[in-house]
């Protein structure tokens, strides 16, 4: 079915162009509000933001955290008051601690980089002049950080996997990490997905003790990634506390309008690298979450709930979340091949339903399903698809959306994934059975191949993209999308923004919107320099939408930056007092620390972004 006509065209703004800048480039009519960078006030007694990166551990808990990253609006006025409740995905050391950032190593420093991860719950409203601000010190206002106590629910909780020292019963958990991208439950509550949550277990142990293969499954190592947590917080290191890593890496449900609720990490949802969660109702109102496991040659999957959503439950509805049907999507070619198109199924993982679980002695129950949901999926033959980031669906037809980042790796192609060494990614869609969401079959496309036809000028080799990319709009990496009431698709990147080689002519990360029909994709914003682009919130009347800018300045792998390839024989420390800040100082410019912020985006005339 085609979506919903727009009155004029979907896309009225014109195209920016790509850049290399450190600023925020926004088209023309448009302007653009830096809004809650990290460190920022929410309570009355918020400490001021120290720019030598000196606050402590317990200033950064009364502060927004780092690495903005997916977001939501709940209203409360409806497009002049609400709650912005946005993640915080991790923490890049150089820029959150001071000069001296990794010398000495103190249990502060842990402190800090936990309280840094998280969500922040603020109340936000606009002004008489019709600008956002902060309602500082409102009692909504709330940090979730690394060390919030929450609670496991559904068929894993109490699981002896999830069982530690701390927390004999396996249902009570200190804090959520990773906090990647999210989603908004028809029940008004949040949903924030817990991604790399491997890299901060690590051991001290020598020799490190033997991983399990779901260790290896979920890439837990002995030296992690460098947060060194382990070293002050025995929770953290995986040969003294081998199940704390279990209890992350989940869907966790927030209820922002009671700042004292616990949060409830929601098992029936499976445990693995969680990008975002996206809820639709099917026709007969079952709850259905679509979820992507970011990793290369990793899966989509979807939840159905067992029970139907009723509005009038109000938040009883979340208990809908703790019991239902897992799946993961198998991407067949279809009657033609090389088309880009086909049809796929939804694969069940129930340990007493699915034969394949059934007759598989690594799985006892289906709590160890759900636990090791990507070992379940390995089993029963779902498609390794090129990083699953986001997925979103059409606001009138519930067509299904997913971004596929990136996989340069990729060796082994089909039609879903028809790439080896795909560094520019795709964004796949599906139209489930019936336009049902509960559906167990799909058709699927290729919405658009990213490419870069400057690089690659011959439009045959699949490195220039799909036809709807050009000079013009190239981009690498979609990650963030999302759609917005009228039915444009936003698509935000996270890729390279080197703008030489494979990626000359695409500048730094971007934003650009797309016509689900026409698939005209069109570049409407641009970012500084090492940013990603992510978060996608809009008032309810589309006149004001909510972006953010994640780790400006980052330029290496995280949580340090930049990597040895750059430092050359100077270690971390010498390199940065010799090259303080290189990379960006956006948003304060002139020499400031770079920092990760939310932008606010408005026409100048009032009118509906994109518009
Ligand atoms: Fe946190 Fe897959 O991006
Ligand atoms: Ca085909
Ligand atoms: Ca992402
Ligand atoms: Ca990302």
């Amino acid at each position: 079915p085609a979506p919903a006509p727009a009155a004029g065209p979907l896309l009225g703004f014109a195209a920016v162009a790509t850049s290399s800048g450190d600023a925020i480039v926004v088209p023309a009519g448009y302007s653009a509000q830096i809004f809650t960078p990290w460190g920022s006030p929410l309570f009355s007694d918020s400490p001021a933001w120290r720019a030598d990166g000196t606050n402590t551990g317990e200033e950064q808990a009364r502060q927004v955290g780092d690495n903005h990253d997916g977001m939501s609006y709940f209203p409360i006025d409806g497009s002049n008051e609400g709650l912005l409740v946005m993640n915080h995905e991790y923490c890049n050391y150089e820029y959150l601690f001071g000069a001296e950032f990794m010398t000495p190593w103190t249990a502060d420093k842990v402190s800090k980089a936990l309280n840094a991860h998280g969500v922040s719950v603020l109340h936000v409203k606009k002004n008489g002049a019709g600008r956002w601000e902060v309602h500082i010190g409102s009692p909504y206002n709330r940090r979730i950080t690394g060390k919030t106590p929450m609670t496991l629910t559904g068929p894993a909780a109490g699981d002896a996997l999830l069982r530690t020292t701390a927390d004999p019963s396996g249902l009570n958990v200190l804090g959520t990490l990773n906090n990647c991208a999210n989603g908004k439950t028809l029940w008004n509550t949040y949903l924030t997905c817990e991604e790399n949550f491997n890299g901060y277990f690590a051991t001290a142990a020598s020799p490190a003790p033997t991983r399990s293969a779901a260790f290896v499954r979920y890439g837990i190592s002995a030296g992690g990634s460098g947060y060194r947590w382990h070293e002050h917080e025995d929770r953290f290191d995986y040969a003294k506390e081998p199940n704390e890593a279990n209890r992350f890496g989940w869907v966790v449900e927030i209820n922002p309008f009671e700042p004292g609720s616990t949060p409830k990490k929601r098992t029936a949802l499976g445990r693995f690298k969680h990008e975002n969660a996206e809820m639709r109702l099917a026709a007969d109102k079952r709850v259905v979450v679509y979820m992507g496991d970011d990793q290369a040659n990793d899966y989509i999957y979807k939840f159905v709930s067992d029970g139907v959503f009723d509005a009038s439950r109000g938040l009883a509805n979340g208990n809908l979340l703790d019991a239902g049907k897992l799946y993961v999507a198998k991407f067949d070619a279809g009657a033609a091949s090389g088309d880009f198109m086909g049809v796929g199924e939804w694969l069940l993982l129930d340990k007493a339903a699915n034969p394949t679980l059934a007759a598989d002695a690594r799985f006892a129950t289906q709590a160890e399903v759900l636990i090791h949901a990507r070992l379940a999926a390995d089993a029963v033959g779902a498609t390794k698809m090129d990083r699953p980031e986001w997925i979103t669906t059409h606001p009138q037809t519930g067509e299904v959306y997913c971004a596929l980042t990136n996989n340069s790796g990729r060796t082994t192609t089909d039609e879903a994934n028809p790439r080896a060494q795909n560094r520019y990614g795709q964004i796949v869609r599906w139209r489930e059975a019936g336009d049902d969401a509960a559906a167990m079959t799909f058709e699927w496309d290729l919405f658009v191949l990213a490419g870069n036809p400057v690089a690659y000028p011959d439009r045959q080799d699949l490195r220039s993209g799909s036809a709807n990319v050009s000079a013009d709009n190239t981009f690498n990496s979609p990650d963030g999308i999302g759609f917005d009431g009228a039915g444009r698709l936003w698509i935000q990147t996270d890729g390279n923004f080197s703008n030489s080689g494979d990626y000359a002519g695409q500048g730094n990360n971007q934003m650009l919107v797309a016509d689900p029909e026409s698939k005209e994709i069109r570049r409407f914003l641009v970012g500084p320099s090492g940013c990603e682009i992510t978060g996608l919130a809009f008032s309810p009347d589309y006149r004001t939408m909510f972006i953010n800018v994640q780790h400006p300045g980052e330029a290496g792998s995280h949580p340090r930056a930049p990597d040895a390839s750059m430092r050359g024989s100077l270690s971390m420390d010498e390199y940065l007092a010799q090259n303080p800040l290189a990379f960006s100082q956006w948003p304060e410019a002139g020499g400031g620390r770079p920092r990760s912020a939310t932008v606010v985006i408005t026409k100048d005339d009032g009118g509906v972004v994109g518009s």
